[in-house]
């Protein structure tokens, strides 16, 4: 897998040493952490954007199927910077694809996004709404997606792209550890520690409560996904006959203030913050249709509840106070 350093990565990798399957993890440790590859994986430093050298690890380590989980991942990021998203994630990932071709692997399994469908018309979203990404780091999962379709069609790749909505939470080994942090929960239980500044952009929304409302889905029931996501891509799997897109949420949404008012009730204590202008690109509510997950990978989102995302992330944060010693 690449990217197995990183937050979801991790998690994920750790749930496919549990379920069995021997993991290699292949990550340039840019943005990921060694100390949060799980034992049992081993690590390869370094980047899937260069073909033939990822050809050549396939070929050693024998790999059969590709989780392909690395990538650029800020939004803001990507609109002063889209260089890098193309570079990386539209051409890197086209490498990695003629990697796989070169050496004969033809299972793909993708972390996509929500950012693929922009502004939605309606919600819950379903697979099939227009795809119309507001930012290069949507644009570029949306482009490799579609790489997939064609290299489908072409040679026989076989592929799951998953669209993650918003991911919280953590495992007991693995949580949360970016740097810069962008996120809400993070940020939020970063502010009951007293080390940061908390600032909800906006509380004008047409919402409930005027601010906006996310799919929240936890990290581990996103791991089970990608195991059988892995599992669906099989030789002759009817479900992956066409490349096969799924939606990854809870289903419900929840606001920034709903997530406050979880953490505050997970830490004990009142978290302050201050409601400050609405952040760029962000639209009001994104819920994902998670129906067709359920449906042809048999997946449900089993930690559905705020408590147990706010939870085991606080949990994940009192184990790890300085996050991953690297
Ligand atoms: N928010 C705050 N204060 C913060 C951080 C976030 O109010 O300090 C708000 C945001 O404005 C937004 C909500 O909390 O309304 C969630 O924001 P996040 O940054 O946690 O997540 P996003 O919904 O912006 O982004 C997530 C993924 C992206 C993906 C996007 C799809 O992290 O990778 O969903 O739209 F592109």
């Amino acid at each position: 897998m690449t990217g197995g350093a990183g937050y979801v990565g991790s998690v994920s990798a750790e749930a496919l040493l549990a379920a069995g399957h021997e993991t290699v993890v292949l990550d340039d440790l840019t943005t990921g952490h060694r100390g949060a590859v799980p034992p049992g994986a081993t690590l390869h430093v370094g980047t899937y954007t260069n073909r033939d050298a990822l050809a050549r690890l396939l070929e050693v380590e024998r790999v059969e199927a590709i989780l392909h989980c690395a990538a650029r991942s800020l939004v803001g990021e990507s609109i002063v910077d889209p260089a890098r998203y193309y570079n990386e994630n539209v051409a890197g990932g086209v490498a990695l694809l003629d990697a796989a071709r070169a050496a004969g692997v033809q299972r793909v399994v993708f972390s996509s996004t929500a950012a693929v469908y922009g502004v939605p018309d309606t919600t819950p979203i379903p697979e099939d709404a227009p795809l119309r990404p507001i930012n290069p780091y949507g644009e570029s999962k949306r482009a490799f997606e579609s790489a997939l379709g064609w290299y489908g069609r072409a040679y026989g790749l076989r592929s799951v792209s998953l669209r993650y909505f918003n991911v919280a939470g953590a495992s007991a080994a693995s949580g949360e550890a970016h740097d810069p942090e962008t996120h809400l929960i993070p940020n939020v239980l970063a502010a009951a520690e007293g080390r940061r500044e908390l600032t909800v952009f906006g509380d004008d929304y047409a919402t409930p409560d005027g601010t906006c409302i996310r799919d929240y889905i936890h990290v581990s029931d996103l791991a089970d996904a990608h195991i059988r996501a892995i599992d669906a891509t099989a030789a002759d799997d009817p479900r992956t006959a066409e490349p096969l897109v799924c939606n990854l949420g809870s289903g419900g949404g929840f606001s920034v203030r709903e997530i406050i008012a979880a953490a505050e009730s997970t830490v004990g204590r009142t978290i302050p913050f201050e409601i400050g202008p609405r952040r760029v690109g962000d639209p009001p509510v994104l819920v994902a249709s998670s129906a067709r997950a359920a449906e042809v990978l048999g997946w449900r989102s089993e930690r559905p509840s705020l408590d147990q995302m706010v939870g085991s992330a606080w949990a994940w944060r009192q184990s790890h106070p300085d996050g991953y010693p690297d």
